[in-house]
């Protein structure tokens, strides 16, 4: 039976190795972690992250071939194939600060592979990484290995989060890069082997190392990107008087272009794209490239410009001040379907708002008190409640950060009687009918939309 350990139990180790399990019974998945905690979440009947159709696929298969372990140098020193996801945030001191990518974790979990590791191994890159990093693991692992054959892949995952289950089920590629020597092309058919049992071949590519390296900052580049050219599109349609939501889907009709990822927004948040195009920034700096480097970074700046700008909309609207008025705040996860508040919108806008001195109520279907007190941002001013009623009974402004579904639905009627008037609505996300909320009696922002 061939063995895979994934060192790393988070959004993408877990429900990546979860699919694995159940596509492939013949194959034994151990994934483990330094954090003992998330591993005995793993293990409970309530999982550490929030991901619709996990539990059904983890229910299905642990303690068959699926199994979360501590014990990180046995089932690695077991494993035929080690994939490494674990966390690759961006550096905050020392060189490259505030862009570079910090590898502490991927350097440790390297050099304890080397240490363990008693036979041969394919090691696979799952995190993020920049480009060449296969090089540097490389090096840590062969200098260290005691005649132990090592073969580095690069092997991103571009599962979005709220989805991650469909993506894993129905990817639209896998990527593998490898080596081009004949052990290196060995390793990428071995792996290919694993995704083949339910993947298409034509849908697994193969690249050099670098190519898979750099597809996936790529990838998140021209994600982001296009959310950035819609959000600025927004600022000129709230000039203009026209509606970004017809704009973006004349424009998506284009088959060129096409119409998905184009929703103008308070901002993209999550954990990745804000650090893979720094991380992309950074490795144009240093390659000498700044004017590739700084269109890049246009993409976040204007990110941080539709986030401060929402901000500014809601204060210069409530008569130029929100001190002491209280401010419902509707969904505090980046996106809908998940409990991430990773780089979430929702700590920007509620940092500007407290920054002006509001009371700040916070209404979110899958985020917990203790995670958003968490925040250092967070002050007494911040209360959280289980209800998005209560979160807007006697609130001057309403504002819609995550797109929940639930927020479309729910009696806005009875919000509207409950809240000091005039009761404004700030849409982030534009979810809401602002015509029928209008009629209720509201005074409606949307992103990007005539008033
Ligand atoms: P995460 O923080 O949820 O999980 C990483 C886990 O790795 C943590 O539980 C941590 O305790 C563990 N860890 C750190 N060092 C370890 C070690 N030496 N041995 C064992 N475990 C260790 O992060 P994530 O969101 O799963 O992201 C992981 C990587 O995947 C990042 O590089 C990210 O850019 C990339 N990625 C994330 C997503 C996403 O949707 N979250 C999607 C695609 C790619
Ligand atoms: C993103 C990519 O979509 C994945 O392919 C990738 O694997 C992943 O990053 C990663 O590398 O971590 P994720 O961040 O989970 O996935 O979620 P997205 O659906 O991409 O949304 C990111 C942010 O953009 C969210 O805040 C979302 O609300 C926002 N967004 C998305 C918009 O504002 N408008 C859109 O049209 C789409």
């Amino acid at each position: 039976m061939v063995k895979i350990c994934c060192l790393g139990a988070g959004y993408v180790g877990g429900p990546t190795m979860a699919v694995i399990a159940l596509k492939c019974p013949d194959i034994q998945v151990v994934v483990v972690d330094i954090t003992k905690s998330r591993i005995d979440a793993w293990n409970s009947d309530t999982l550490p992250i929030y991901e619709p159709g996990l539990d059904e696929v983890v229910k299905q298969c642990r303690g068959k071939n699926l199994f979360f372990s501590n014990d990180i140098e046995k089932h690695v020193s077991e494993a035929d194939i080690i994939f490494v996801s674990v966390n690759t945030p961006t550096k905050t001191r020392g060189l490259g600060a505030g862009k570079a990518a910090d590898l502490t974790y991927w350097e440790s979990a390297a050099r304890m592979i080397a240490d363990v590791a008693k036979s041969d191994k394919i090691v696979v890159e799952k995190s993020t990484v920049p480009v060449k990093t296969a090089e540097a693991i490389e090096k840590i692992l062969t200098h260290n290995s005691n005649g132990i054959n090592f073969q580095i892949l690069s092997n991103p995952e571009f599962l979005a989060e709220g989805t991650a289950i469909q993506d894993l089920f129905n990817p639209d590629r896998v990527l593998i890069g490898g080596r081009e020597t004949p052990e290196g092309q060995k390793a990428v058919q071995t792996l290919k082997a694993v995704y083949a049992h339910w993947v298409p071949e034509d849908q697994i590519l193969t690249t050099n190392l670098w190519s898979a390296e750099l597809s996936k900052l790529a990838a998140n580049a021209f994600l982001a990107q296009r959310i950035s050219s819609v959000n600025a599109m927004s600022a000129l349609c709230e000039a203009t008087g026209a509606n970004v939501s017809e704009v973006s889907y004349a424009v998506g009709k284009d088959s060129r272009i096409g119409p998905k990822f184009l929703n103008a927004s308070v901002g993209f948040g999550g954990s990745c794209f804000q650090k893979d195009i720094l991380n992309l920034v950074y490795i144009c700096e240093c390659n000498g490239l700044p004017e590739v480097a700084n269109y890049w970074k246009q993409v976040i700046k204007i990110n941080d410009y539709q986030k401060s700008r929402f901000v500014n909309r809601v204060v210069s609207s409530m008569f130029n001040t929100v001190a002491n008025k209280k401010i419902a705040v509707l969904g505090f996860a980046f996106k809908k379907d998940t409990g991430d508040t990773r780089e979430t919108p929702a700590i920007d806008v509620c940092k500007g708002l407290l920054g002006d001195k509001a009371k700040i109520s916070i209404y979110d279907p899958q985020v917990t008190e203790d995670q958003i007190q968490r925040d250092p941002t967070t002050t007494k001013q911040v209360s959280v409640t289980w209800d998005a009623y209560e979160a807007t009974k006697d609130a001057h402004g309403i504002c819609i950060m995550t797109e929940w579904d639930e927020f479309k639905t729910l009696d806005y009627k009875k919000i509207y009687d409950s809240m000091q008037k005039p009761a404004f609505v700030f849409d982030g996300r534009n979810v809401v009918d602002s015509e029928k909320l209008r009629e209720i009696g509201f005074i409606v922002y949307s992103i990007g939309k005539p008033l």
